[in-house]
């Protein structure tokens, strides 16, 4: 269950005061959730985006003799072509900090942009066609796994798809589902901010002045990076496409395990020189790694495992809780350079190894395993989060400026037409 960013939020006030009468899944959700957002205040050295192969995109399959590279590209204006398929109107699952119509943004000028892969036209983006998609999936499943973006795609899908159908939901045993009973097709989405095997080992520190805001919502975990997790890997062989996706998270403070074994943490404090320090990259990297080859070698499963690169942030001058925001109103132009702010660079380039890494394991399994390369592509949409627009007035507990999350509609509805460019090829 992904609760409303209102629910929370009351959920974290709630559980500063009394935790042990909250319900440790909404406590949970709520403390993770923002820590999520929280975690920018550490990491805002702004860093060139890693070198990377340009043939990284995830459409080179079935594109015929064109080898396309949806990843490098620009945002053009389409004010005919890019109309969005939903608005919050027409669709009742957007979420309220999502819901950037709701809350004011005063022009919705970002919605007219279309993705234009180089490449000439044979390299074009399809628009999203909801019959299409569903005449291809029909009679089959797809189970989503991640954190508030990927809640945030299904979002997206489920609005969009909403043309054709609007799909009931249910929750249950931690997943959330989603069904399409006159076009039999079914989604699936399990909420975990790190993929593997986790435990909250902290309840949240106590409230804090200002200055430490950041700190509020950053409670500990333990990672154990070569285990994966239970709850919801053996789900995965009943879908034909599994959606793994989730980073952001790891740059928390946590202590990794490795056989049940600590061997190093991430702003840990004073551990004696028992525990290693380690980088959040070496953990996302790991965890990535054993989550791709259980996939790649999971028995039973012969379906689709798609790899959703990391989603960038756009905070500037400052993080979330200390004046960051993310004014901009427009796509950066094709001659500007897109920053990327580590660890975002660091857990894109672990993303692209470890993908490639985890290739021909897949390919030996009868696994398709398949990237889809968003980084460079929502790089150059600053334009895109909520900013200020992700609530309306009177107290959101510190949650003013969202520049992580992304507005629906918005850009972030172009996943769904890479989504099916990779399920079409
Ligand atoms: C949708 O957005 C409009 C402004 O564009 C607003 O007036 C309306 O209350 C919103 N509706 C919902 C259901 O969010
Ligand atoms: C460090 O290790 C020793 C011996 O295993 C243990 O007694 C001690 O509690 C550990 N210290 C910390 C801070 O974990």
């Amino acid at each position: 269950m992904i609760p409303s960013l209102g629910a929370l939020l009351a959920g974290v006030r709630r559980s500063r005061h009394a935790i042990a009468k909250t319900t440790p899944v909404s406590a949970l959700a709520a403390l993770l959730f923002l820590a999520a957002a929280t975690l920018w205040l550490l990491f805002l050295g702004p860093l060139r985006s890693p070198d990377t192969p340009s043939s990284s995109g995830g459409n080179t399959h079935g594109m015929g003799a064109t080898a396309c590279d949806t990843t490098l590209g620009e945002w053009v204006r389409d004010p005919a072509g890019a109309l969005p398929h939903y608005t919050n109107a027409t669709c009742a699952f957007i979420q309220d900090y999502q819901n950037c119509m709701k809350h004011g943004r005063p022009s919705l000028d970002f919605l007219q942009w279309r993705w234009r892969p180089d490449g000439g036209p044979g390299c074009e983006l399809a628009r999203f066609d909801a019959a299409h998609f569903f005449r291809l999936v029909r009679g089959k499943s797809m189970l989503f796994v991640g954190d508030s973006l990927a809640s945030s795609h299904v979002t997206s899908l489920m609005c969009t798809l909403s043309e054709a159908e609007t799909p009931t939901r249910r929750s249950a045993d931690g997943f959330e589902h989603w069904r399409f009973p006159a076009h039999d097709f079914a989604v699936s989405f399990f909420w975990t901010p790190f993929q593997v095997r986790w435990r909250l080992t902290g309840g949240p520190p106590a409230a804090v002045g200002p200055d430490r805001q950041g700190e509020v919502f950053a409670g500990p975990n333990d990672l154990h990076l070569d285990e994966p997790d239970e709850r919801w890997m053996p789900a995965a062989k009943e879908h034909d496409y599994v959606v793994v996706s989730a980073s952001h998270w790891f740059a928390r403070p946590a202590v990794y395990y490795r056989r049940g074994r600590a061997v190093g943490c991430h702003g840990c404090g004073n551990t004696d020189g028992n525990v290693t320090a380690l980088p959040p990259r070496y953990a996302q990297r790991a965890a990535f790694r054993t989550v791709l080859r259980a996939l790649a070698g999971l028995d039973g499963f012969k379906g689709t495992a798609v790899l959703r690169t990391v989603a960038p942030t756009h905070y500037a001058n400052g993080g979330w809780f200390d004046g960051g925001e993310c004014p901009d109103t427009q796509p950066l132009d094709r001659d500007e350079t897109a920053d990327m702010a580590e660890p975002e660079g660091g857990f894109y380039s672990a993303q692209l190894e470890e993908f490639r890494a985890a290739e021909e394991e897949a390919r030996k399994n009868g696994v398709r395993l398949r990237l889809m390369d968003v980084t460079r592509i929502m790089l150059r949409r600053p334009d895109g989060h909520p900013d200020r627009h992700g609530h309306g007035a009177g107290d959101h507990g510190g949650f003013d400026v969202d520049c992580l999350h992304w507005c629906l509609p918005g850009p972030i509805d172009v996943w769904n037409e890479l989504l099916f460019q990779i399920m079409a090829g």
